[in-house]
């Protein structure tokens, strides 16, 4: 049995007793926002994202003056700068609005008894619920003839008691400490054994889960040797493509999932396919090859982006060509970071997040989420995902410091503050989806 979410009205007292017990009780980490002691110019990326952010007023004026009746910022060096929302993001769209959570004994995970305010700000303001890990491969079938299911169970139970949806992520990925021991090498039958194992799970779930990304990150434009655009998986060596096709793993996948449940939503997910044109490119190269088959509805876009880039157009383009096939868009795992360590030389220093980088950061979710509203008719709308809570969250601050050794306290990537508080990029996917211009205001 599924229970409503609760109306508008309700939501408006649900969240200001929220405010006032997380006021009374304290915030429990300090994300720094707001309060940062780093370097105090932004930084490039923050700097060159929003043409209307450029002329904030400082943290103090703005919040100080702020007037507008839906949400009242605050921004000083006692808290995060946040806001107080009037809305429920979710009943704000008529497509999933979704977030990856932790769970079962992670860290952050949305379970145990400290957890009930974050539980009560996901039920607040999402419809739907990506599992961030625990519904990866090594996590649901650790060994061949053994199938893990109690942790998920328990977050699909959760989602259904609370009104909300769950996308499964995801049934086929690369990693090595993901994949299950047992698939590496494998010796059999490759093919039954793929296909036991994308059965198994979506028959378990059946309907509870209403979509999977059944092939992730399947592209790998970015190795020169070997250069074929395809990521050289252990999937991939159970059976290399001919030169030209799409390798057979990802369509056994799709067929398995297509025959055990032909009613769910079948995605493609990969990362830069909005960023890199050969990466849409081989992206496109797979749905083509599925939708030909009749065994995919959309592509999954993961969407982990910067203040300045990619280009809004960039977006635009790469949505169009599959909204062109008639397949469905969905932003599986969006966040925003305000610093770009990839932007070429030294990375920059972690910018001060003030009030002119929090309005910055608002109109930039604005702006991706009007792109999306704008490009994708509301029949190919498959959602909307964060890939997280709260910025303290994050898989992006350990990301970066590995790839680049750069080290950020905060890149404040997501819509919620450490202490559970709304930030104002919260409204800036609000104004959007309500159909209001993106403004700093
Ligand atoms: O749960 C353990 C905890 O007990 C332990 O103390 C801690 C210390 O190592 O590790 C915890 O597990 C970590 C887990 O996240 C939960 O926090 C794993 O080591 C860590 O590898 C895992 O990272 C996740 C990563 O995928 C690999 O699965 C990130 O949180 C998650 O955000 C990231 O998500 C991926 C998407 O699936 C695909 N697209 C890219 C995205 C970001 O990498």
């Amino acid at each position: 049995m599924t229970i409503p979410k609760i109306p508008y009205r309700f939501s408006t007292l649900a969240t200001a007793l929220l405010t006032v017990a997380l006021t009374a009780c304290g915030s429990d980490s300090d994300n720094g926002g707001g309060a940062s002691s780093q370097s105090s110019q932004s930084s490039e990326n923050a700097s060159s994202s929003s043409t209307s952010a450029s002329s904030q007023t400082s943290a103090s004026s703005e919040a100080s003056t702020s007037s507008e009746a839906s949400s009242s910022s605050s921004a000083s060096s006692e808290g995060p700068i946040s806001i107080e929302p009037d809305f429920q993001l979710s009943l704000l769209a008529d497509f999933p609005v979704g977030v990856a959570v932790s769970a079962a004994s992670e860290p952050y995970t949305i379970f145990g008894n400290n957890a009930q305010p974050r539980r009560d700000v996901i039920v607040e303001h999402f419809s739907q619920l990506t599992a961030g890990n625990i519904m990866k491969m090594s996590y649901l079938h650790p060994e061949e003839d053994r199938y893990t299911f109690d942790d998920a169970d328990e977050l699909v139970n959760f989602a259904q008691t609370n009104g909300m949806s769950v996308h499964g992520h995801a049934l086929v990925w690369h990693p090595d400490y993901q994949v299950p021991n047992f698939m590496n090498g494998y010796e059999g039958d490759w093919e039954a054994m793929l296909t036991d194992h994308v059965t198994t799970i979506v028959n378990h779930f059946g309907d509870t889960v209403v979509s999977w990304d059944v092939v992730n990150e399947a592209v790998d434009t970015y190795s020169s040797n070997p250069s074929d655009g395809w990521r050289h998986s252990v999937f991939y060596n159970y059976e290399p493509p001919a030169e030209g096709e799409v390798p057979p793993y990802i369509e056994v996948a799709f067929q398995a999932a297509h025959d055990a449940k032909p009613e769910l939503d079948l995605y493609y997910n990969d990362y830069d396919n909005t960023a890199n044109a050969d990466r849409l490119a081989k992206t496109l190269e797979i749905a083509d090859h599925l939708d030909d088959k009749g065994i995919i509805d959309g592509v999954g876009f993961q969407m982990h982006v910067y203040m300045g880039y990619p280009s809004l157009d960039a977006f635009r383009n790469a949505f169009q060509e599959v909204v062109d096939r008639g397949l469905k868009v969905k932003v599986t795992e969006l966040d925003v970071a305000v610093v770009n360590p990839y932007g070429g030389g030294e990375p920059p220093p972690q910018p001060d997040y003030d009030m002119e980088l929090a309005t910055a950061q608002k109109v930039r979710f604005c702006e991706i989420a009007e792109v999306y509203l704008e490009t994708v008719p509301a029949e190919l709308r498959g959602g909307f995902t964060v890939w997280g809570l709260t910025d303290d969250e994050s898989w992006l601050m350990n990301q970066f410091e590995n790839a680049t050794g750069a080290e950020y306290d905060d890149v404040w990537p997501l819509l919620f503050n450490a202490d559970l508080s709304a930030k104002p990029a919260l409204q800036g996917v609000a104004d959007a989806f309500n159909g209001e211009p993106c403004s700093a205001e």
